[in-house]
């Protein structure tokens, strides 16, 4: 990653009254003086981040990324939730400028990436989807050199990493070699080092896929906190506890193309019933149950109930392990299914996901 000779001026202009904390990101950018001119045709409102309208990314004759929309807003958390091969990290690379998009339009920060990608690189944070630090080196190595990329100096990437490597509780491990850190560590690190350049929306592409529980939390928690400090945030996952956690808005993404777009709530409430009830049966019943349960929704279309049952199930979902059934009176359902003779191994209620959205949408579930 390279920073242009105006970013980096820009950058040490502002070099000796700045500190690294990620606190300050929202002053920071208040205090930023005028980037480029913006070409004609570039999204005018300073609060569009990001705007993207019909934009692919074909690879020979695959289209990978066929012809998105959407709009990033300054200080919200934006997410693309999709299943393996979706699109997610072709879209960010776009983003990132480090991929040409195939057709449509693409304004980051009002620049268009293309002709200005290392003016707009210089004002991101990029995590990429696999770590790429330098494990030979030590923790703050690492920082000192991503730093040094975009022309930071030296005394003042060192006071930026000790804010960043306290705020991502890396301190202690600043004169380790990189490869003595966990997985969790590493992700903690490499987010800490995309934020070394203060930048205005920081990249994620899944910025948690491969963590334990704990560390998940341990991130998602970080990440809300820069959320609240004013940084734009823009993130990949195949989660939806992710999704639901973090953004405020998303894209759910399937095959290339948007399948929905909203929050989270929004999106729940839009296409499913409140309740889920999950139902297992044993193996042998499994498959005869679930078209039973099935039945308990009325008519079948295209292998899925519709809705409008008086016993209070709306539709219902088969899959490899387990019977879904969407109702607005989980206790109506469970009652039904037992009055027609089904004896479930177990009964689970909960409140319908981005999981429930995302099947009920493709017919898949999120995860392969
Ligand atoms: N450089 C490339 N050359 C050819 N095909 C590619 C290239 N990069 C991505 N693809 C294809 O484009 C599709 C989308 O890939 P992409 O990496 O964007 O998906 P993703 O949503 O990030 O998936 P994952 O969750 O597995 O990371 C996939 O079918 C992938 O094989
Ligand atoms: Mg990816």
């Amino acid at each position: 990653m390279v920073a242009d000779s105006h970013a980096v001026q820009d950058y040490q202009d502002r070099d000796h009254d700045e500190g690294g904390q990620p606190g300050r990101a929202g002053r920071l950018r208040q205090r930023r003086p005028p980037g480029p001119a913006a070409p004609p045709g570039a999204a005018q409102d300073p609060a569009t981040l990001v705007h993207a309208r019909g934009l692919t990314k074909r690879f020979g004759d695959f289209t990978a990324v066929d012809g998105i929309d959407f709009d990033l807003i300054r200080g919200e958390a934006f997410g693309f939730l999709g299943p393996n091969g979706a699109g997610k990290s072709s879209t960010m690379r776009m983003i990132g400028c480090v991929s040409p998009p195939s057709a449509g339009t693409l304004r980051v920060l009002g620049l268009d990436p293309v002709e200005h990608g290392p003016a707009i690189r210089a004002r991101l944070g990029v995590v990429p989807q696999e770590d790429t630090l330098d494990i030979e080196l030590t923790v703050a190595e690492n920082l000192l050199i991503y730093g040094r990329y975009f022309g930071l100096r030296r005394d003042v990437i060192r006071e930026r990493a000790a804010g960043l490597l306290g705020f991502f509780q890396l301190a202690d491990r600043a004169a380790d070699r990189v490869e003595s850190l966990s997985g969790g560590m590493k992700r903690r690190l490499t987010i800490a080092r995309s934020l070394i350049n203060e930048p205005e929306i920081l990249l994620l592409d899944e910025p948690t896929t491969g963590l334990d529980p704990q560390a998940r939390h341990a991130l998602w928690d970080r990440l809300f906190r820069l959320k609240q400090a004013g940084v734009t945030l823009i993130l990949t996952t195949h989660y939806m506890d992710e999704a639901e956690q973090l953004c405020d808005r998303l894209v759910v993404l399937d095959a290339g193309r948007v399948a929905a777009a909203g929050s989270p709530r929004e999106l729940i409430t839009r296409y499913c019933p409140p309740e889920v009830v999950e139902l297992r049966f044993s193996l042998d019943e499994h498959e005869q149950a679930g078209q039973r349960v099935t039945g308990l929704a009325g008519e079948q279309d295209r292998g899925r109930a519709v809705p409008g049952d008086q016993a209070g199930v709306d539709r219902v979902e088969v899959l490899p392990d387990r019977v879904l059934l969407y109702t607005s009176d989980g206790p109506a359902a469970l009652a039904a299914v037992r009055g027609a003779g089904l004896l479930p191994l177990t009964t689970l209620a909960r409140r319908a996901t981005m999981e429930d959205v995302f099947l009920q949408l493709t017919g898949r579930s999120l995860v392969d």
